[in-house]
């Protein structure tokens, strides 16, 4: 009997906890951003239930914008937490294969990313993944000598282009340049040594890269972003595709969109994984998940709700309207525009006021939120999987370590017993493990190879 379509399973890790309140939940370290023996046991425990990745969100501000100062001080546990990629090196060391996955914005250059991505791919033996953002932070701009964050549009045509430049600089070197021929003296073979003299609109970076080409060949590349620029650009150059989708209706749409755009890059569906965040809330009834989520939700304080929910509409401040009232016709953002079209449709698909919607996105900022038995989480995530919306879920837990541990004692193997999660893992690297082919390098081939990062530009 054929063995059946496999989900993806991606463990989304910030220090306490997704829920906006999970710094405060009795059975969390409340320093969980900076604790590496709490990330250690994160790591391992993910390991342990199989997971594809971990994956490490960044931001390059903190998230005090839109709020005032005691909002800020009460709501600390998403601003303050290590630098992902010093992180992973870590955790790469007690973890052998689980893959591990970071945020790194394009307001980094692409000379640096490419560098150290190719570095955790070889400390990791081929486990690293990249997720690009052009940073949904507006604020971000303030702490790169810039005024403005660059406009949306133009953010996306820059990153199309720094991930070109990423591309060739990991494929400089040949896989098997290095003759490292100790008798005859010969470093490696300068036949398979390939310069790229990048030169863009964007971009002018000579290269080569000082770091042999990655043992993945290149990193798996991951994006999040949803607008049309985004899955324009995920279509070209992304292997996985993190997305906030609220109904199984919005994600067979935005499934559709994205996947129906590969043929036009000459890129095979299979060669693109769609995974909508979701964040469980476990408990053996129904009723005692209910109890746990309440236990977060009576945490929340009033500002730090609304605070969230500012930042999350781009910023906009949303204390000087009524709480019990409606949410107020708000500007479009140059930030993150498909999470505020999300945030906007939901509150008025489901009628809420302001503080509904902040206690609704306090936990998920967005996601799908699933309350329930391990066999109800299941089901749920089954019927996104087998009906078009899914290739798999990054999941959230609710609070750390027991949110992740639960999710792995409980559901997991509920996944498994219905055959549609591995029970092993199939391979030590990510991209095998994700099911997704080796990339052939650009400047070993007459024909072109098809395109994972380098697209078109080549
Ligand atoms: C699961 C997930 C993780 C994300 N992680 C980050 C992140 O680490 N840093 C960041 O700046 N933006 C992050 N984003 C936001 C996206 O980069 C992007 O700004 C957002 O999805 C809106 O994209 P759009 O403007 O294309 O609609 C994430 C989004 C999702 C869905």
């Amino acid at each position: 009997m054929s063995k059946k379509k496999q989900l993806k399973l991606g463990a989304f890790l910030p220090g306490s906890g997704h829920h906006v309140a999970a710094w405060r939940h009795p059975n969390t370290p409340a320093d969980g951003g900076l604790n590496f023996q709490h990330y250690k046991q994160l790591a391992q425990t993910a390991e342990r239930g199989k997971f594809d990745m971990l994956f490490l969100a960044d931001g390059l501000a903190v998230w005090d914008r839109g709020q005032g100062a005691e909002a800020f001080s009460r709501s600390g546990q998403f601003s303050v937490h290590f630098e992902p990629l010093t992180l992973l090196s870590a955790l790469s060391a007690v973890t052998e294969n689980i893959g591990l996955v970071a945020t790194s914005s394009t307001y980094d250059e692409p000379f640096h990313l490419a560098r150290k991505f190719a570095s955790l791919d070889y400390l990791s033996g081929g486990r690293a993944g990249w997720n690009l953002v052009t940073s949904s932070a507006e604020a971000a701009a303030q702490n790169f000598s810039q005024e403005n964050h660059l406009e949306h549009s133009l953010r996306y045509e820059r990153a199309r282009e720094f991930v070109d430049v990423v591309t060739k600089l990991w494929d400089s070197w040949e896989d098997d340049a290095f003759l490292h021929d100790k008798e005859s003296g010969i470093y490696f073979d300068a036949e398979k040594l390939h310069v790229p003299h990048h030169k863009g609109k964007h971009f002018s970076v000579r290269g080569p890269l000082n770091v042999a080409r990655p043992p993945q060949g290149y990193p798996v590349i991951v994006q999040a972003g949803s607008s049309e620029a985004g899955q324009d650009l995920a279509a070209q150059t992304a292997e996985a595709i993190f997305t906030a989708q609220q109904t199984l209706a919005e994600a067979q749409a935005f499934y559709t969109s994205v996947k129906g755009r590969l043929a036009k890059y000459g890129r095979s569906p299979d060669h693109l994984k769609i995974m909508p965040g979701v964040f469980p809330v476990i408990g053996k009834t129904e009723q005692e998940a209910k109890d746990k989520y309440e236990q977060l939700q009576e945490l929340i304080h009033p500002l730090v709700g609304l605070g969230l929910l500012s930042g999350l509409v781009g910023g906009h401040d949303l204390s000087k309207y009524p709480l019990d009232g409606p949410l107020p016709d708000l500007p479009d953002t140059n930030g993150g525009k498909s999470r505020l079209q999300l945030i906007i449709d939901l509150a008025r698909r489901e009628n809420l006021t302001i503080r509904q919607l902040y206690l609704w996105i306090a936990g998920a900022r967005g996601h799908r939120t699933i309350l329930g038995t391990p066999e109800h989480i299941a089901d749920q995530l089954e019927d996104w999987f087998v009906n078009g919306g899914a290739d798999g879920f990054n999941i959230m837990p609710p609070w750390l370590p027991g949110g992740l541990e639960e999710f792995v004692d409980l559901v997991i193997p509920e996944l498994q017993r219905r055959g549609i999660f591995r029970t092993e893992y199939e391979s030590s690297t990510l991209r095998e493990n994700l099911g997704l082919p080796r990339p052939v390098n650009q400047f070993t081939t007459k024909t072109a190879p098809e395109p994972v990062g380098v697209g078109s530009l080549a």
